[in-house]
């Protein structure tokens, strides 16, 4: 059993050399997204990325007008994103990185760390053909804040795939960095000529997770994506 990655754990490992990634989340202010997090729900006891019992499929089914494009570790963002497929009857389809991360969650820590600071584009094994992409208008784009920023793996998906013309709309869980931190802007930045609706993020903390499936369904509704 992993570990939770709590916001205190999480702060005393990175304070230092995350001070500049800090400042810059709290000068972004709180977000919309953050007025949408859920309250109450127990810790959730999801297990890690190569665990998951979550049944996306690496490739989508044809049709539909949303995509429902996630990554998750230890099982938040599959959770959400399965309550969202369902809801909009979009395809779902889970970024995985083709070498795992690991079950011990300080290593996966380390890893992302380690990632992030080289710039690290890890190969992932989702490849959506332009002809499979062109089902979609809109991209639900599902991921947790790893070190204040996008999970690698989701980099990696921006730059190997087109979105552009399309509406990406981005939802994401995290243990503290309830505003996405550098995420958003650097989805912005990686998501090019695509209209990403930052503004409409949905965030919801690790510990709500949970009991979120009425938050996220009815931010999905609220945006016009219920089926
Ligand atoms: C490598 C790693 C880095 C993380 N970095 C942050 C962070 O910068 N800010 C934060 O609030 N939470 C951070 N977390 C916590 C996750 O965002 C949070 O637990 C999320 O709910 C996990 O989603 P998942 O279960 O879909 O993987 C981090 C977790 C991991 C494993």
């Amino acid at each position: 059993m992993s570990a939770r990655f709590t916001r205190r754990e999480f702060l005393a490992v990175s304070l230092v050399p995350c001070l500049a990634a800090l400042v810059g989340c709290a000068s972004r202010g709180q977000s919309a997204a953050d007025s949408q997090s859920t309250a109450g729900a127990a810790a959730s006891s999801s297990s890690a990325e190569q665990s998951s019992s979550g049944s996306a499929s690496t490739q989508p089914a044809a049709g539909g007008k949303a995509l429902v494009l996630y990554f998750s570790y230890t099982g938040h963002l599959d959770t959400m994103s399965h309550w969202l497929a369902d809801e909009t009857g979009g395809s779902l389809v889970r970024v995985t990185a083709v070498d795992a991360y690991p079950d011990d969650y300080d290593a996966t820590v380390e890893r992302a760390k380690t990632e992030q600071d080289n710039g690290t584009r890890p190969q992932i094994n989702v490849d959506l053909t332009p002809e499979q992409l062109k089902e979609y208008d809109t991209v639900f784009f599902g991921f947790p804040v790893w070190w204040y920023d996008l999970p690698m793996p989701m980099v990696t998906f921006l730059e190997n795939n087109d979105l552009s013309g399309k509406t990406v709309i981005p939802f994401f869980s995290h243990e503290g960095s309830s505003n996405g931190a550098n995420a958003l802007p650097n989805l912005e930045k990686y998501a090019k000529g695509a209209t990403v609706r930052s503004q409409d993020a949905l965030s919801v903390h690790g510990k709500d997770v949970d009991g979120a499936e009425n938050t996220v369904r009815s931010w999905a509704k609220d945006l016009g994506y219920s089926k």
